[in-house]
Parts: C-alpha cells; sequence; structure tokens
C-alpha cells in the first residue's frame, strides 16, 4: 500500500461529514483515529465506537457536531479529562483535542498542553492505535501514519510509538492491552516493548483493578486465551495481578512420582471452553477450576500427589479472588463457585453412571448442568488419544443419561411434592425440627429412586415417616 493512501470508502457514513462540516465551521482540523482506523483496515467489521481528535477544542466540536445531526443529541463532557461523548445511532462518538501529555510518576493524572495531530498520535499506546484518517476537505479520507502503524498491522506487530518505557510508564495499564491486542490479533509484541513490559510489570499495581479486569475479561473472551496467559506469565505481570495461577505452576516430584503443571493444564481448559463457549463466566470458570490445587497440595508415601478438597477450597478462594479483583459479587460469581465445587462431580461418576447419582448431579447443579458437562468435557487434556476418547464417551454416557433422568423425574428446579405446610397440617405441628426431618428425607429417597417425583409417592412416604417419629395425622 503507498504511504499517502486514501480510504474514502472508511468514512462512506454520513456522520463522518458532519463531523467534518463542524470542523471546518470552527475552523480547525479533525481526525478519525484509534481503534476505528485499526479495526477497519484490519477488515474486523464495523466499530461502533469512533474516536475523533481534534487540533483544537474536542469538547467544542462535540457540541457543534451535535447541532448539526438530526435531534441534537445530549452530549456528556468529562472536563477533567478534556474530552466529550455523543450517540447518534448506534455509533458513539468520543472527542478529544489534541495533546502533548506526560503523566506524573505516581498517578494517571497527566499534564497537558495543547498540541498538533503528530504529538497526540506519539502518546498513544501503540502504532497501530495511532493511525488517523483526515476528516480535512483537500485530503478527506487520507491516511497518517507517522509511526509506520500500517507496517505494522501487516507484519501483525505491536509496537509503541516512543520509546517502550515512557509509553509505559505514561499509562501502565498498556502493557496488559499490548498482551490483549496481541492475543485478540493474534500478534507478536516486538521485542523492545515486550522487553519493557518485563522491566516496568510492578507498574501495573498503579492500576485500577476494574481495568485490570476489563483487559482479563478480554483475553479471556479470545479464541485462544492461553496466549494472553502464557505473555502475562512471561513479563512478570502474572504475580501482580493473579498470584494464585502462578502458584499452580511447575512439576513436583517426590519418590519417582510427579503431578502435571497445574499452570499449563488450567490454560489448555481454557482453550478447550473457548472453542465450545463464549460465556464469559464459564471461561473464568475455566480458568479457577483449579485454584485450590496449590494449597492443597500433599505428598501421601502409599497414594503420591493428593489435591484433597481443592474444589471446596477453590470455590472459596473464588470469593476472595473477586473481591480483591472488585469484579461483582452477585450470581456470576456464585455460579464460578459452583462450577468450581462441582468441577469433579461428572468425573467420579464417569466410572458408574447410575440412576441417582445422576438424580444427586441434576439436584445440586440445577439449571448449570450442561455447563458442568461443557467445563469437565474441557478439562480432558490427556495426550493419550485411548484415554481422551474413553473420557470424552464416558462423558457422552452422562450427558445422555442426564436427559433420559431428567425427562422422568423432572429433578432440575426441584421443588419439594409435599411442602412443609403440608406436612405442619398433616400431623398438627408447628414451625420445628420434624418438619425438616420429613421433608429432607422424601427429597432423598427420591433422589435414591425409592419413590418417584410425584406428590402421591410422596405423601405416603411422609405418612410413613411420621409414624417412625412418633407422629399421628391428626383427623
Ligand atoms: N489509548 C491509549 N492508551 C490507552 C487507551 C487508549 O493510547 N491506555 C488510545 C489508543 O489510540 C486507542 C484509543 O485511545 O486506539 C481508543 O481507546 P479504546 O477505545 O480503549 O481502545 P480501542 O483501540 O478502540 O480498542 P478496543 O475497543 O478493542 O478496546
Amino acid at each position: 500500500m503507498p504511504k499517502t493512501a486514501t480510504f474514502e470508502n472508511a468514512l462512506a457514513h454520513p456522520v463522518f461529514k458532519t463531523i467534518a462540516k463542524a470542523a471546518h465551521n470552527l475552523q480547525l482540523e479533525s481526525y478519525v483515529i484509534g481503534g476505528y482506523v485499526r479495526d477497519y483496515l484490519l477488515e474486523r467489521g464495523d466499530a461502533k465506537d469512533i474516536d475523533i481528535v481534534a487540533v483544537g477544542s474536542g469538547i467544542e466540536l462535540a457540541k457543534e457536531v451535535s447541532n448539526l445531526l438530526p435531534g441534537k443529541p445530549k452530549v456528556s463532557i468529562f472536563k477533567n479529562y478534556g474530552t466529550a461523548m455523543l450517540k447518534s445511532g448506534p455509533i458513539e462518538i468520543e472527542f478529544v483535542g489534541a495533546r502533548k501529555e506526560s503523566y506524573n510518576e505516581n498517578s494517571r493524572n497527566p499534564a497537558v498542553e495543547d498540541g498538533s495531530l503528530e504529538d497526540d498520535q506519539k502518546r498513544r499506546d501503540f502504532t497501530i492505535n495511532a493511525l488517523a484518517f483526515s476528516l480535512q476537505k483537500e485530503n478527506f479520507g487520507l491516511l497518517l501514519d507517522p509511526f509506520n502503524g500500517l507496517d505494522d498491522l501487516n507484519n501483525k506487530i505491536i509496537r509503541t510509538p516512543l520509546d517502550p518505557d515512557i509509553t509505559f510508564s505514561d499509562d501502565p495499564l498498556r502493557m496488559l492491552r499490548a498482551i490483549r491486542f496481541a492475543t485478540q490479533l493474534d500478534f507478536l509484541i516486538e521485542k523492545a516493548s515486550l522487553a519493557a513490559i518485563t522491566r516496568n510489570a510492578e507498574r501495573i499495581n498503579i492500576i485500577s483493578q476494574e481495568r485490570i479486569v476489563d483487559e482479563i475479561n478480554k483475553i479471556l473472551m479470545t479464541p485462544v486465551p492461553s496466549k494472553g496467559f502464557g505473555l502475562l506469565l512471561k513479563t512478570g505481570l502474572l504475580p501482580h495481578i493473579f498470584p494464585e495461577l502462578v502458584a499452580l505452576q511447575g512439576i513436583e516430584e517426590k519418590e519417582g512420582q510427579r503431578h502435571k503443571d497445574n499452570f499449563w493444564h488450567t490454560l489448555e481448559v481454557v482453550d478447550n471452553i473457548a472453542q465450545t463457549t463464549d460465556n464469559l463466566w464459564l471461561r473464568w470458570a475455566a480458568l479457577l477450576h483449579d485454584i485450590g490445587k496449590a494449597p492443597t497440595k500433599r505428598f501421601d508415601k502409599k497414594i503420591g500427589w493428593t489435591f484433597h478438597a481443592h474444589e471446596f477450597v477453590g470455590s472459596k478462594m473464588v470469593y476472595k479472588l473477586f473481591k480483591r479483583l472488585k469484579m461483582p459479587l452477585n450470581e456470576k460469581m456464585k455460579f464460578v463457585q459452583k462450577m468450581v465445587l462441582m468441577s469433579s462431580r461428572p468425573i467420579a461418576l464417569a466410572s458408574e453412571v447410575t440412576d441417582s447419582a445422576v438424580r444427586r448431579l441434576i439436584f445440586d447443579a440445577g439449571e448449570y448442568v450442561e455447563d458442568l458437562m461443557t467445563l469437565c468435557e474441557a478439562d480432558i487434556t490427556t495426550k493419550n488419544p485411548n484415554k481422551f476418547k474413553k473420557y470424552q464417551n464416558n462423558f457422552k454416557l452422562v450427558r445422555d443419561k442426564i436427559v433420559e433422568v431428567e425427562e422422568r423425574d423432572h429433578i432440575r428446579n426441584f421443588q419439594p411434592p409435599v411442602s412443609g405446610e403440608e406436612i405442619m397440617k398433616t400431623f398438627g405441628l408447628d414451625p420445628s425440627r420434624e418438619i425438616g426431618i420429613i421433608k429432607d428425607a422424601i427429597k432423598e429417597a427420591i433422589l435414591e429412586g425409592e419413590i418417584p417425583n410425584e406428590y402421591e409417592a410422596a405423601r405416603k412416604y411422609m405418612l410413613t415417616k411420621g409414624a417412625e417419629l412418633k407422629l399421628t395425622p391428626v383427623k
């Protein structure tokens, strides 16, 4: 592609003409910059976010654009950052004035000065994100690329426009962004930039957990997340973000017995599950399914390496981890906990798929039983093709059995067929221990297959249990 390529097609949407007109009215230059340009050149589909840089006031430009748009959309102004945002239909447009900028050592609060387009491009994170399209009439669509971002795009390279120590020190989150983009786009991080991440890794500690988690989520949502996590480990970022994962790394040998490297195993599981689900939380569950193995690891002379109760310990760690990472402590977290806690259940079951074991699995996993199976299938990482096939077939049997049992017994979203109220009425009881005992006995009898999950059978069973407890029905 020639260095002076023009991309008018990229700016075919009428909103670009409107921005150009507004900039013309204010007699300032404006450019499309960043992700929109990058993704257009990568043919990654239509971006919904557009970043505009104005040589002058971005806020004034936003206001003028709003004046020219039908319905004059509301302009949100972020004075501290000197930015403004408006929405035109589904498109979100962010405006910023071109800046020369340097950040303080210990905070993200920038000292800002007005600058030229090139000043602004210079202080962006990567050459591929510093590409800009002109919105000036005389060169509408011209690509402005002072740092050879187009070459880097074509060669699949992540590189900082300035000395990487400066770029990363300006905003240490960019170290994570470099890894996220490398994973998302399947690019390589150029050597000097990679070395700078390793050198500056510790600076990630000044970044808020929310911004870090945003990047982790994006890495998790890529087709091969292990690439990102591998880079996080290699650069030394991971211990600052996720020491619990790092603790899974390594293989120990005692008396000729080795255990597998649970870090790399975990990443394999995440890659596997990335092929079968786009559910972010199920991907989190894959990432954390063995997290309890580091603190529970023991060597037993008779049985070798054990990770006793690692699922339980792991599910407790999920809460602490979510809390530290300032992630939501809501039903998503509970879902991840449940998956971690139950992550070995279908494996234990696969050797003998009895109806009652399947009923208990459905009862405990409830609406998430398929998600649990998806996790367990992703957990098969054996390199032995015969074993692989065998485990897969076993899980297929479990899945079939789940369908069969559920069709017959309706255990999912289990509702006790006889209510506590009915038990109280039948035996003339006030709220008391006995009611719980009878309810529990009915549930157990259903799960064990002693009685069907039906009202009549459950009522009869209640009467028998009542008699055992020396209760008599009132007339
Ligand atoms: N940018 C930057 N440093 C950051 C964040 C953003 O230099 N820490 C610049 C980059 O030029 C980037 C642009 O701001 O392209 C817009 O940032 P953002 O919307 O966060 O990212 P995109 O590049 O649009 O990509 P994505 O939407 O995938 O995050």
